[in-house]
């Protein structure tokens, strides 16, 4: 049970770390009173990834626009905010100054504190949003450059107790569907192959690679094998047929899950926690959503986001603000001091 008294406050929040620029107004860390974004998925789409130029631009044309929406749908005036929130990193820094410098203009006007956010301890804090959840409990954090088991021992202590020695498990997914033509993002589409394509998630063996500590994670074997599988299968081809497609996508979706959950379940049967969450974009992946609620059979609290606080949102920045706002410059990750 915490004891931990947090002061009221109503948090207008901002992300734009990497290809997202989002915005939200957040309540006491858990309400969510609006919260709205503009993807640039399009915007990159013709590159097959993010390109950081055209993102940090794109973040300036859109971002006045999205804070006045963002205050309307709250039904909020700007002077009734308590505070500013921003993502100060990790992310693409010339998107992240964007985001940044915004929340601090907006708080030297308001004469509000501005609160710096941690990328991903804002994910961890999605848990928090339009929800119960207390710690302690252990955090699969899996995005696009992440994958940690994070061991929340109250809002504002956290140990990373394992992580990839490698590529992040999204990074392996991106990179596999780039592999076999899926297109870009490559995680969600991946994921919908492996779902609905028909796919037999035995058809091809793939390797779960062993680490010295039993809770980290490396995802490269994994990718490597899998290509050497693809290249093997279809070389020789002219066009691929979509049951074999359908098979190594089901086949790389059910080995990456395994590994997640087996190691998650170790992690937590050590640590003796019986309270689980997900957090970041493959927490949207319908197989690992599927695998983690299981649990709940064999004693586990499980909680994972809504999908809308899965991938990138400000509504996890309004959350963290809240609950673990960053000293400014903390880790040496201050936007701000690092470029000027
Ligand atoms: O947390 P996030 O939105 O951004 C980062 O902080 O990285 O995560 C993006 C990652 C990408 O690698 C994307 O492919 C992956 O999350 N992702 C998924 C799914 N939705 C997003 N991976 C697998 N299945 C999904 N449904
Ligand atoms: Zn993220």
């Amino acid at each position: 049970m915490n004891t931990v008294y947090f002061p009221p406050k109503t948090i207008l929040a901002i992300e734009s770390s990497c290809d997202d620029t989002a915005i939200a107004v957040v309540r006491n860390g858990r309400t969510v009173l609006a919260s709205i974004m503009d993807s640039q998925t399009t915007l990159h789409q013709p590159y097959g990834g993010v390109i950081p130029e055209l993102a940090a631009r794109h973040h300036l044309t859109c971002i006045h626009g999205l804070l006045e929406t963002c205050l309307a749908e709250a039904k909020i005036a700007l002077n009734d905010i308590e505070a500013v929130a921003a993502t100060i990193g990790p992310g693409l820094i010339g998107s992240l100054l964007v985001g940044a410098s915004v929340a601090k203009t907006l708080s030297l006007i308001t004469e509000k504190p501005f609160l710096a956010v941690h990328h991903l301890y804002a994910h961890v804090a999605s848990n928090y949003l339009e929800s119960d959840l207390e710690p302690p409990f252990l955090c699969l954090l899996v995005s696009g450059g992440h994958t940690q088991l994070i061991h929340v021992k109250s809002y504002a202590e956290m140990a990373i107790v394992g992580e990839t020695l490698d590529d992040a498990v999204g990074e392996a997914y991106d990179k596999v569907a780039r592999i076999m033509g899926l297109g870009y993002p490559g995680g969600p589409i991946l994921d919908k192959l492996a779902q609905q394509g028909g796919g037999n998630p035995k058809a091809i063996t793939l390797p779960t690679p062993k680490t010295q500590n039993p809770w980290d994670f490396s995802f490269s074997g994994l990718k490597t094998a899998f290509v050497r599988k693809w290249e093997a299968e279809t070389d020789e081809l002219e066009t691929i047929p979509k049951q074999l497609q359908a098979d190594f996508a089901a086949s790389f979706q059910a080995t990456a899950v395994k590994i997640l959950l087996k190691k998650t379940v170790a992690c937590a049967e050590a640590l003796g926690l019986k309270t689980l969450s997900v957090a970041g974009g493959v927490s949207a992946n319908s197989a690992l959503r599927g695998a983690f609620l299981a649990l709940r059979d064999e004693g586990y609290r499980v909680h994972i986001p809504k999908m809308g606080y899965c991938t990138d949102n400000a509504a996890m920045v309004g959350a963290s603000a809240f609950f673990n706002p960053l000293a400014e410059g903390d880790l040496g990750m201050d936007v701000f001091s690092r470029v000027l």
